[in-house]
């Protein structure tokens, strides 16, 4: 039902594009000119439209800022080799919304007008699209309370907007990471899955200390005995270990990120071992003493694959040079092929956005 709902297009009387330069494009700071938003009010999804981007007037009460009823996604749109815009695995984007939205007890949103209104905003911004093959259009959707009220309970409206941002690389640089012992992210049974703002705010803290220190990153553990290793900061971690590639498995407490999806994907499919385990960093530290552990690397949307130089863990420095970076190169290639529309997109992961304006008035 929801593919034909009707969604209105205003558009921006003067383009912003021509103040930006693409040439320099760091990650997060210049949005194209419109959004998607959609209001939920009276129980129901209403008011789907694309409008200009602009600032929202909300009140001190809203109860996203007090009680953290906010929560969001991330992923990437590029232009294939025909110059078409294609959007990467945005079906698993808006379940894992819904999932986070579930667990915060806010409504799920419609995929259908999710899938529609996401193709227009890209189909419409696409002049937006840097062309540098590590570059994107980045795709902001957020969903928020929007109730004014004072007291703990769940909100009964909500706002849902999708920004687009063009980015450039998100990282420059292999990442020196420092593996917590001290702060936790997640536990089975709390909100680690759930793409919710309060897990980053509560990551900022003990973040900014290990900056200070010098890394660039964290890596989380399961809470308790700091002994089996959880996620980096806004990545999945995975090691490679000789011939076999280990990641730790979902167990409610990290994010089941995309990426690590697509990943195990391509490596069961080229035929090397994948295993989603328990992943001891004594284990870790042991067979790095052995030389067994080659590999060790991030993935997630924005960096795609972030290898990781240095894992320093309780005094020990596991460190990784490029020479060793043979195969998560090599994944970071195929991901990257599949998403730009290079290769064959065997999955059916790609979307493109093509039509997707064909008979809309736009005003
Ligand atoms: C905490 C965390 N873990 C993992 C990921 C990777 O997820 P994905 O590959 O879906 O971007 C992200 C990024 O969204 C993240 O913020």
């Amino acid at each position: 039902m929801y593919q034909d709902i009707p969604i209105k297009v205003t558009r921006v009387a003067q383009s912003r594009i021509g103040q930006v330069d693409f040439n320099n494009l760091p990650f997060g700071v210049e949005f194209t000119d419109h959004m998607f938003t959609a209001d939920y009010i009276d129980g129901e999804w209403q008011n789907f439209q694309i409008e200009p981007l602009k600032p929202l007037s909300i009140h001190p009460g809203n109860m996203a800022w007090h009680y953290g009823q906010a929560i969001f996604e991330g992923m990437k749109a590029v232009l294939n080799p025909e110059g078409q815009p294609l959007l990467f695995r945005p079906d698993k984007h808006i379940e894992r919304l819904n999932n986070s939205a579930y667990r915060m007890r806010m409504p799920d949103f419609p995929k259908e007008a999710f899938l529609k209104g996401i193709k227009m905003l890209v189909e419409l911004e696409k002049h937006w699209i840097p062309k540098g093959e590590q570059s994107a259009l980045y795709l902001r959707p957020l969903m928020i309370a929007t109730d004014v009220h004072v007291g703990v309970r769940p909100s009964k409206t909500y706002k849902l907007i999708i920004m687009a941002l063009p980015v450039g690389p998100y990282y420059n640089k292999p990442l020196n990471v420092l593996v917590q012992t001290k702060y936790i992210r997640g536990v089975e049974g709390g909100v680690g899955f759930a793409k919710t703002a309060g897990n980053y705010g509560a990551a900022m803290y003990p973040t900014e200390l290990a900056k200070e220190k010098g890394y660039d990153q964290v890596v989380w553990m399961e809470p308790k005995e700091f002994r089996y290793v959880q996620e980096a900061g806004t990545m999945n971690i995975m090691f490679r270990l000789k011939d076999k590639v280990v990641t730790p498995m979902l167990t409610g407490a990290i994010l089941p990120g995309i990426t690590r999806d697509s990943i195990l994907h391509i490596l069961r499919d080229w035929g090397i071992p994948v295993s989603e385990q328990k992943v001891d960093i004594n284990e870790l530290l042991a067979a790095y003493k052995r030389g067994e552990l080659i590999e060790c690397f991030g993935a997630g949307t924005a960096a795609v694959v972030a290898h990781v130089s240095n894992l320093h863990y309780e005094g020990f420095d596991m460190g990784f040079d490029a020479s060793s970076w043979e195969l998560s190169k090599k994944i970071k290639q195929a991901i990257t092929d599949i998403r730009n529309g290079k290769v064959e997109d065997k999955w059916g992961w790609t979307m493109s956005t093509a039509g997707a304006l064909e008979e809309v008035v736009i005003s």
